[in-house]
């Protein structure tokens, strides 16, 4: 069960990251970031390529309510740690992280390119998950809150109820626990199969992009399962 004694770290703090550790942290859960530089912050043993980038100003800071630690820090004691990185970073950056075994890593990457229009472009394993799930063998890798804005992330309430946020995972208790919070989150939490389903959800992603962009939508909408 992840509640609000579980150490949760958000990778990265751009759009995504901010939107997922502002909605943890104001409901409760006890989250950080993980970033590779800002201003005081030390992170031991970390790759000193982590490290090169220029630290922001500090009133250029993002969430100012959620604490900033170096990425091996913000990793290292984590029962669950979001992935909001470029697809192209994120599997260097976690396979260099000292992950505790057992660890729910919550991938929310999108592998896509643009060729006018947004076009999927997954590594050899399929998916993003997929890839980092064969470079994390003591984590249970699960998809999940990739196939919508960041907009929509920050707040999840929709005209007809909440987003849908759907959930691809092996793991069947990591799954349970991701849609679970999901659900405290404010979307409707939906189980999404087996992690080879994240293929699914990174094309649905491409989808979402497709539309809000070249589809001249926006992006303030969400999928729904409709039913009757
Ligand atoms: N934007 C969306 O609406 C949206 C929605 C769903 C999923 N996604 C996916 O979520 C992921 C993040 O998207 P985003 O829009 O939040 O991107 P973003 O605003 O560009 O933020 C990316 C973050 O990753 C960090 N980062 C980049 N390279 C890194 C590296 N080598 N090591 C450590 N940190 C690194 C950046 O740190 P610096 O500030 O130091 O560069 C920044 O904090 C992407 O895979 C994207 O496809 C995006």
């Amino acid at each position: 069960m992840i509640d609000s004694m579980t150490p949760i770290a958000v990778l990265g703090a751009g759009k995504v990251g901010q939107a997922l550790a502002l909605r943890l942290h104001e409901a409760g859960f006890h989250v950080w970031f993980g970033v590779r530089s800002a201003p005081g912050v030390r992170d031991e043993g970390a790759p000193k390529r982590l490290m090169a980038e220029p630290a922001p100003e500090p009133e250029e800071l993002p969430v100012p309510e959620v604490p900033r630690l170096g990425i091996h820090d913000a990793v290292r004691h984590a029962g669950v740690v979001f992935v909001a990185l470029p697809a192209a970073a994120a599997r260097d950056v976690l396979a260099e992280a000292p992950l505790p075994s057992g660890v729910i890593v919550v991938d929310c990457t999108n592998p896509v390119r643009w060729d006018n229009g947004p076009v999927l472009d997954p590594p050899a394993e399929g998916s993003m998950a997929a890839h980092l799930a064969a470079a994390l063998p003591s984590a249970r890798v699960v998809k999940a809150f990739n196939h919508f804005g960041a907009e929509i992330q920050r707040e999840p309430g929709m005209a007809h109820g909440p987003a849908e946020a759907y959930v691809a995972g092996d793991d069947a208790a990591a799954k349970a626990d991701v849609i679970a919070l999901a659900n405290t989150l404010g979307f409707t939490g939906r189980d999404a199969g087996p992690l080879r389903n994240a293929a699914l959800l990174e094309a649905m992603a491409v989808l979402w992009i497709h539309l809000a962009t070249v589809g001249g939508q926006g992006r303030e909408f969400a999928f729904r399962q409709d039913g009757r």
